[in-house]
């Protein structure tokens, strides 16, 4: 059998930060109720240079540097963004152009929003199991700043831009235990982000009713983590770590109590970072791996949720 496993993570963050502070002086909004209601206290904001391909390529090179793999080595680049710089080629391409490595198959994947790091890792995970494909380079990057309008103050407090990346490769021992995805277009109108008219290329900024999409990650999400444990015969008390998608503070408690997890034993960026979408899990997991917190042979939980409505986890043995 083979397997897939993470041989290496990386990540990149902007320069610029803007705190809770520094939003109260755009839109009419206070450093307490964002920390109260979100958890959030910065964010980090793209300069006009850190693009979508400049962070990613960053991301991926501390990822392959950890994994000790050359660009030659890597034989698929997918990427995740709701936010690529062109609308194609994908990032992947622009990325692979960077590295100097044409040929290996390249593309992203775009719409499944803050849950397509989940999407990106599965698919990745079951190329190298169907024994194809040996080394993939596997990336979220975002620049949210970029689709958020700045007069809304339900949705400009919540996002930062940032990218991460995880190389996963082949292996006999099983890294990757199990991902599980799902999606429901009838919430289709909980979260959203209209291309703009071909008239006004600028895309329109993204729209969302925060309190449903709260209520509907807190049911998905738990119902998510029972079938990924089923799957793996394994109990709650099995995990180590939860790595989840960053995008409420109240939403993430709730996920560490169904689990029965310490918040020590979640991976927590969402102070520092806000929600960076499809960049949020490997950023997290990026931060408490080098930080020396997660350990080798650890059991994390991943899971990310966003538009769509679409959700995932994976099960993995770090
Ligand atoms: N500052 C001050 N007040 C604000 C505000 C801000 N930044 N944003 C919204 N408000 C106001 C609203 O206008 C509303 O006022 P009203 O009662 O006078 O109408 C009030 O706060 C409550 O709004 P509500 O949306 O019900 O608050 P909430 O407790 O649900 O918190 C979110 C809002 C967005 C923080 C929360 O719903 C959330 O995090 N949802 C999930 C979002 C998410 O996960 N998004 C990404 C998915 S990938």
């Amino acid at each position: 059998m083979t397997y897939s496993t993470i041989l290496g993570t990386g990540s990149y963050l902007p320069e610029k930060i803007l705190t809770n502070f520094d939003l109260e002086k755009i839109v009419d909004t206070t450093n307490e109720w964002i920390l109260e209601r979100t958890g959030i206290q910065q964010r980090h904001v793209a300069a006009e240079h850190e693009t979508t391909v400049m962070m990613a390529e960053h991301a991926g090179r501390a990822a392959l540097n950890q994994a000790g793999i050359k660009p030659a080595n890597i034989d698929m680049i997918i990427v995740s963004s709701t936010t690529p710089d062109l609308v194609f080629p994908s990032t992947a391409c622009l990325l692979q152009e960077r590295f100097g490595i044409a040929g290996c198959p390249a593309f992203d994947l775009n719409g499944s929003a803050c849950a397509g790091f989940m999407y990106a890792f599965s698919i990745a995970d079951q190329y190298i199991r169907a024994g194809k494909i040996k080394n993939i380079l596997v990336i979220g990057s975002e620049v949210m700043s970029r689709i958020v309008d700045w007069k809304d103050r339900s949705t400009c407090v919540l996002f930062g831009d940032g990218a991460g990346a995880i190389v996963l490769g082949a292996s006999k021992e099983p890294g990757i235990l199990s991902t599980h995805l799902h999606a429901d277009g009838t919430h289709k109108d909980v979260l959203y982000l209209p291309l703009g008219s071909r008239k006004t290329p600028n895309l329109e900024s993204i729209k969302m009713v925060g309190n449903q999409l709260f209520k509907l990650a807190v049911n998905t999400l738990g119902n998510l983590f029972d079938e990924t444990l089923a799957a793996n015969h394994m109990k709650k008390s099995d995990i180590d770590w939860l790595v989840p998608h960053q995008a409420n503070m109240r939403i993430i408690d709730a996920m560490a109590k169904k689990l029965n997890l310490p918040l020590d034993r979640v991976t927590i960026t969402l102070d520092k970072q806000g929600n960076t979408s499809s960049a949020s899990i490997p950023l997290a997991l990026d931060q408490a791996v080098r930080d020396g917190r997660i350990q080798r042979g650890q059991i994390l939980m991943m899971e990310g949720f966003g538009g769509g409505l679409a959700w995932g986890s994976a099960l993995v043995r770090y």
